[in-house]
């Protein structure tokens, strides 16, 4: 086994052995749509229907994290403490390496606000003018802590979202976004492509 491989093991060890994560064996039984190896899952979190999530290899998924709907989670992607990933049926998905930071609020469905309906999950749909769309993090993209992403966005490939921000448009790549409504306020650097190219060669699959 080689060096890198064994600190991973004593990692995910040191991990489970704090008692804070799913073991393998309780994952499996939750009956996953899909499920990676090396996924850790806070067992404070709440995932509503594990049948409609996939997960990849190597992701982490924090205490107090609402997961609902249909969401798709890559490789080593991480959802930290306390987001609301709301995926409806139109879905979420975070690509490999993507990301959200505490207390995100991803959304792929909201009712309409404008006063012209009615709304909430109570109400029957002919009364509700509901929108659905699904909502993609792009390999390598990231929010800041207390984003919200509203239904329809697709975080581009790189795209840095500042803290508090709040997304109703698709981002453009490499770009940072800032404020409410998002900004672009300067683009990020690319450091993470060689990066990406050096991880590849030391890990024979993602
Ligand atoms: C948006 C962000 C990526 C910009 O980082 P940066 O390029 O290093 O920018 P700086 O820190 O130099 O700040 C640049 C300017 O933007 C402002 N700014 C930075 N982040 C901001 C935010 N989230 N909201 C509003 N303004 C912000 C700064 O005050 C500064 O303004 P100034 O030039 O008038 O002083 C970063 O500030 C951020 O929000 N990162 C997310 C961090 C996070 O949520 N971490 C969670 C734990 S992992």
């Amino acid at each position: 086994m080689k060096i890198k491989e064994f600190l991973a093991t004593c990692k995910r060890a040191f991990n489970m052995a704090r008692g804070g994560v799913y073991t393998e064996k309780e994952l499996k039984k939750m009956c996953f749509k899909s499920l990676g190896k090396d996924v850790l899952i806070s067992r404070l979190c709440t995932i509503l229907k594990p049948a409609d999530i996939s997960i990849g290899n190597n992701s982490r998924v924090d205490a107090y994290v609402l997961v609902s709907g249909k969401v798709t989670i890559g490789s080593y992607c991480h959802i930290a403490s306390h987001c609301r990933i709301c995926g409806g049926q139109a879905g979420i998905v975070f690509e490999d390496f993507s990301g959200v930071s505490s207390l995100c609020g991803i959304f792929a469905v909201s009712d309409d606000y404008s006063g012209n309906n009615l709304a909430g999950p109570a109400v029957q749909k002919e009364f509700v003018k509901r929108t659905e769309k699904e909502v993609i993090f792009k390999s390598f993209s990231m929010a800041g802590a207390n984003c919200i992403v509203f239904p329809g966005v697709i975080i581009e490939t790189g795209t840095a979202i500042g803290a508090g921000t709040v997304v109703r448009k698709p981002t453009k790549s490499g770009c940072i976004y800032l404020g409410n409504p998002a900004k672009i306020v300067g683009r990020t650097q690319q450091g993470y492509i060689e990066k990406y190219k050096k991880f590849l060669s030391e890990h024979q699959n993602l």
